[in-house]
């Protein structure tokens, strides 16, 4: 439980009530989730100055209303409210929290339709380590692409690739038939080359605003990068995929894109349970995988937390429960 903003010791280990499913809930006996960078920065709470007021409000003014963190998860349905029809007591499940959170606990009631969030069955081809990383990260990757309108033969680039959102953002723009260059740093690019980009720039080396090229889409997942010129790379319908930018990234990429047909799209969701049933067949069909780096017990969670924060994780962190 995140018992206050701050650093990860504000993070402790705590026996709360197992929650009760609704007659249109399923409890959900959690065996892995994640730990993003999402999390980490509402822990911190280093948002954007222009989302800080309003997600402080909603959040809690002194400490995290919801206390649980976590946006992914994968585990076993547990049981089920009366109303429920698509899952059974026993099912593998993998899930989205959406807004809600509440994934860094054994046990989690979700909707079984969600309006925010998605849950599903999860690909017969993975385990719950693996398959608890796919929701949120591909989830909203997918919606950002969708709204990028992303069609075969275009050139996206990546930039912040080698993280969790960037890893699923590589593949599904190649499962789109784009032609994808990647930007991360050195020990980052081996891995991906090795899930799918066509080509990858080392961030340290080489910065690529200078470079003279020009991409259909480019999707930024780094807070810093400046976006008047990543809007000028753009082709004249180019679309600029902004993860989670700050204000004056904003106003410089629409500034840049005023008078023109470029876009600049700048929020998304992690789609439905239609979309994440969508995920799970592309993962069962091998064209798409979550790319794991450490995994830490429950009882770890702010070491968890700490090696997130590095940056140097490849693709993501997994949380596991006995
Ligand atoms: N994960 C999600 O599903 C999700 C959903 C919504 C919003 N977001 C937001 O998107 C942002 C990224 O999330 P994430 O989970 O993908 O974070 P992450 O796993 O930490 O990945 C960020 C990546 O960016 C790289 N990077 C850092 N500085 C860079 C630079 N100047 N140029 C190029 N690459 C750079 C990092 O590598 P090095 O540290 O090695 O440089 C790292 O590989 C966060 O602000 C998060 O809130 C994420």
């Amino acid at each position: 439980m995140c018992t206050g903003y701050g650093p990860p010791d504000v993070l402790e280990l705590r026996d709360v009530v197992r929650p009760v499913p609704k007659n249109d809930e399923v409890l959900v006996r959690i065996r892995a989730t994640t730990v993003t960078a999402a999390d980490c920065e509402l822990r911190r709470f280093d948002l954007p100055s222009w989302v800080w007021v309003p997600m402080r409000l909603w959040s809690g003014i002194r400490r995290p209303r919801q206390p649980v963190f976590g946006h992914e998860l994968a585990g076993d349905v547990d049981s089920v409210g009366k109303d429920v029809g698509s899952l059974r007591r026993g099912d593998r499940v993998f899930a989205a929290t959406g807004i809600g959170l509440g994934a860094h606990a054994e046990y989690i009631c979700l909707r079984e339709n969600p309006e925010d969030g998605a849950i599903t069955t999860m690909p017969a081809n993975l385990n719950c380590e693996e398959a608890a990383a796919v929701p949120y990260g591909a989830g909203e990757a997918s919606e950002f692409l969708r709204k990028a309108d992303v069609r075969s033969g275009q050139r996206v680039l990546v930039n912040g690739a080698g993280g969790s959102f960037g890893t699923f953002a590589v593949q599904l723009a190649k499962v789109l038939g784009a032609h994808v260059t990647a930007v991360d740093s050195a020990p980052k690019l081996e891995m991906l080359r090795a899930i799918g980009a066509h080509r990858v720039v080392d961030y340290s080396q080489d910065d690529f605003t200078d470079s003279p090229e020009t991409y259909d889409v480019i999707f930024d997942v780094v807070r810093n990068t400046p976006s008047g010129r990543m809007v000028r790379m753009l082709t004249e319908n180019g679309c600029l995929l902004m993860a989670n930018p700050g204000f004056l990234q904003l106003i410089g990429a629409m500034w840049a894109s005023r008078g023109t047909r470029k876009r600049v799209v700048f929020g998304a969701s992690s789609g439905t349970s239609e979309d994440l049933a969508h995920l799970r067949d592309l993962v069962e069909a091998g064209k798409l995988r979550p790319v794991i780096d450490r995994r830490f017990p429950l009882e770890q969670m702010a070491e968890a937390h700490r090696y997130a924060e590095t940056g140097q994780k490849l693709g993501n962190v997994v949380v596991t429960f006995v």
